[in-house]
């Protein structure tokens, strides 16, 4: 029986070794480029109009599932994009152990499962304790990272998290600041009047 050869799609990033921390000129090639990464991308709404919107910049989305991988990869390549990569994989895995060190200048958590059964509760991303000292790792110095949720309860943890993080400051955010996409959940519970809330971090020197 021939073992049929696996594919990956154009746009997506796929590591030969899981087990090897990689490059950054694994990512987008050897030119410099401000660098942004997207946890829990899901249908890639926000990296497809980042990306059009910052052509000088790169993007990658990172996504569990693969039905939303394909549809990143499906919709970005239609709008001819080359400054986008998926990465079929879990976020914490990611963050920690795959994805070089101080590679991005900025890196998104946009509308993340907000696990609301109590038993659920440590698998939020905020709450767990390793989770914003691994993206500060992620981060250059000065870079930033960017949450936004329409759970109250999350928001309110992941306030808590990020004041109890050394690694961060709590930086202003307000819609003038600078264009940001607007993600697909984003759009979804804005619709029902859902109220969003964001919160900005900024990596300080130690
Ligand atoms: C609620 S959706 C939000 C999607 C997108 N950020 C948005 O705002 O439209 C959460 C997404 O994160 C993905 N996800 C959840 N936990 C993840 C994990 N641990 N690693 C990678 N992806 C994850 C889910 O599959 C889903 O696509």
């Amino acid at each position: 029986m021939s073992a049929e050869k696996f594919e990956p799609f154009a746009l997506e990033l796929y590591p030969e070794d899981l087990c090897r921390r990689l490059e950054q000129e694994q990512l987008f090639g050897e030119v410099p480029a401000v660098l942004e990464i997207d946890l829990g991308c899901g249908g890639g709404r926000f990296l497809q109009t980042m990306a059009e919107h910052f052509p000088d910049r790169n993007y990658i989305g990172v996504e569990r599932l693969l039905g939303r991988v394909r549809k990143v990869c499906r919709r970005c390549e239609r709008a001819g994009l080359q400054n986008v990569r998926a990465l079929r994989l879990e976020t914490t895995y990611a963050v920690e152990w795959l994805l070089p060190r101080s590679c991005a200048d900025r890196v998104h958590l946009l509308f993340p499962d907000p696990w609301p059964k109590k038993k659920h509760h440590k698998r939020r991303l905020m709450c767990q304790p390793v989770f914003l000292k691994s993206v500060a790792d992620l981060l250059k110095g000065g870079g930033e990272f960017l949450f936004k949720t329409d759970h109250e309860e999350y928001f309110e943890l992941a306030q808590e998290a990020a004041q109890l993080c050394p690694h961060f400051e709590v930086v202003p955010w307000s819609e003038q600041d600078f264009f940001y996409a607007e993600t697909d959940f984003e759009r979804q519970w804005k619709e029902v009047g859902r109220k969003i809330q964001g919160l900005r971090l900024r990596k300080v020197k130690l």
